[in-house]
């Protein structure tokens, strides 16, 4: 596989070893160090994985430096322009862009797969009302693992085709029923007379008394704002993912795993946090003391919605949701959003500053997400939520792709820290 080596010299050993370098079509190349451990009796340390390749992936590319994403090859840009959420599903599970009756059967598959088992809905009476959605979600699609015990041959193409598309399918339902239960209102059912962004949007907002009408601009909006989140290759919850697939547990356990590391604030719960942020900052000429604040040392507050482990660029995302934030609020008549002008004035003041121009720290995919989700109706807590749907299709691309492969479960070592050996006393 590979005839390129790097040599490392372990000094204080005496003795050196060679190790094969691995060369993917895109990116830097990676040292592989599998038998460094049984050969040298040596470890890697690397908490975080900051240069560390998890595994091999063909889905999703980013070039950090230049602020490029591709999905399995094509430019974000291109994609969300041009094709649909459903399309974009299609490419990610599949490898490619579906032609039309590719994608009529897909679609078809999703429409048929997108019901709640009925026990299902049952288990939202257990939680409370104030329950936070993503709490729920984790507990509902953790428990779709009791569920489907006909199709449970996960090592079959066709069991594991049936979870992909049950997953992606179900994940709107799950999502809105999370919000329609915590406000007292009767959860929908999806309705397959629309597309995947309409039904969610009708599911979220629909009342059982009057007909919900799609705004088609909003229905676009949140289309978009699927595909922008669609996959972005080994990130924390997509890593957990894989992590929990190895040890060939259930997909929907598997999914369930990932929602629950997405929540975190560091991760996609940034864009709930942003906007929490953005209202206590509350106007522009807050703007400097919040600033202070982030480039100090002694204060835990960060910029939320600004740096990425990846990015050292604009993050090509956060681009595209401006541009359709501000035409969503200028569509709503809300051009003069409070929320907006503190947004658009913060990122112009910390993209002159000299601690964020030195750090490469730019708006990442959150930072104007979550205005825009607030236009269209969407309750904060339910941001993460959202992008718990977008997500489940990377999350199942990547659970598919693990399922190809033969490298066993995923063990991490350890650098050992604590006690040396010692005896319990013996009186
Ligand atoms: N505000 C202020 N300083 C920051 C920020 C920020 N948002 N992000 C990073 N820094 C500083 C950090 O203090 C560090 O400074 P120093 O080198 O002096 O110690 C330097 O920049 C590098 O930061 P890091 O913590 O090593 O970077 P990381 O790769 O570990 O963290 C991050 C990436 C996204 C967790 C972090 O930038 C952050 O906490 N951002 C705010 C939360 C956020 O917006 N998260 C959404 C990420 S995008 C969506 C997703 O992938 O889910």
């Amino acid at each position: 596989m590979s005839n390129t080596f790097a040599t490392f010299e372990f000094t204080d050993e005496q003795h050196s070893h060679a190790l094969p370098i691995l060369k993917g079509t895109l990116g830097p190349s990676a040292i592989d160090v599998r038998n460094m451990y049984s050969n040298q009796d040596i470890m890697t340390y690397d908490p975080g994985f900051r240069s560390t390749a998890s595994c091999q992936s063909g889905i999703t590319y980013i070039d950090g430096e230049k602020g490029v994403l591709l999905y399995r090859g094509y430019p974000i840009e291109e994609l969300a322009e041009r094709y649909s959420f459903t399309q974009i599903a299609h490419l990610l599970t599949s490898g490619e862009l579906p032609d039309s009756q590719q994608l009529a059967v897909f679609e078809k598959e999703l429409r048929r797969y997108n019901l709640l088992h009925d026990q299902v809905l049952s288990f939202y009476k257990g939680f409370r009302r104030d329950a936070h959605p993503m709490a729920v979600m984790v507990g509902v699609v953790g428990a779709l693992s009791a569920f489907y015990q006909d199709a449970q041959d996960y090592n079959s193409p066709d069991d594991q085709h049936r979870a992909a598309i049950r997953l992606i399918a179900k994940m709107p339902a799950i999502a809105a029923a999370s919000y329609t239960y915590s406000i007292g209102r009767p959860i929908r059912h999806p309705d397959n007379s629309l597309n995947f962004a309409s039904n969610f949007l009708q599911m979220m907002f629909g009342r059982p008394s009057e007909p919900y009408h799609v705004d088609p601009l909003l229905a676009k909006a949140m289309d978009q704002i699927l595909t922008l989140h669609a996959d972005h290759e080994q990130n924390a919850s997509t890593s957990t993912v894989r992590m929990a697939a190895s040890s060939g547990a259930n997909p929907f356990a598997c999914i369930a795993a990932g929602i629950a590391t997405l929540w975190g604030p560091a991760h996609g719960g940034a864009n709930e946090a942003v906007l929490n942020m953005l209202e206590n900052i509350g106007a522009p000429e807050n703007i400097p003391a919040a600033i202070a604040r982030a480039k100090d040392k002694k204060d835990p507050f960060r910029l939320m919605g600004f740096g990425h482990r990846v990015y050292r660029n604009y993050d090509p995302r956060s681009a595209l949701i401006r541009e359709t934030t501000k035409q969503v609020l200028a569509h709503l008549g809300m051009e003069n959003d409070p929320l907006m002008a503190t947004a658009l004035e913060l990122e112009r003041i910390a993209l002159s500053d000299e601690y964020f121009i030195s750090k490469k720290l730019y708006p990442n995919v959150d930072f104007y997400s979550g205005i825009l989700l607030r236009a269209m109706g969407f309750p904060s807590r339910m941001f993460t939520a959202v992008f718990a749907v977008a997500r489940t299709v990377g999350w199942v691309s990547h659970w598919l792709e693990l399922k190809q492969e033969a490298h066993g479960i995923d063990r991490p070592r350890q650098l050992y820290t604590g006690p040396t050996l010692r005896h319990v006393d013996k009186r």
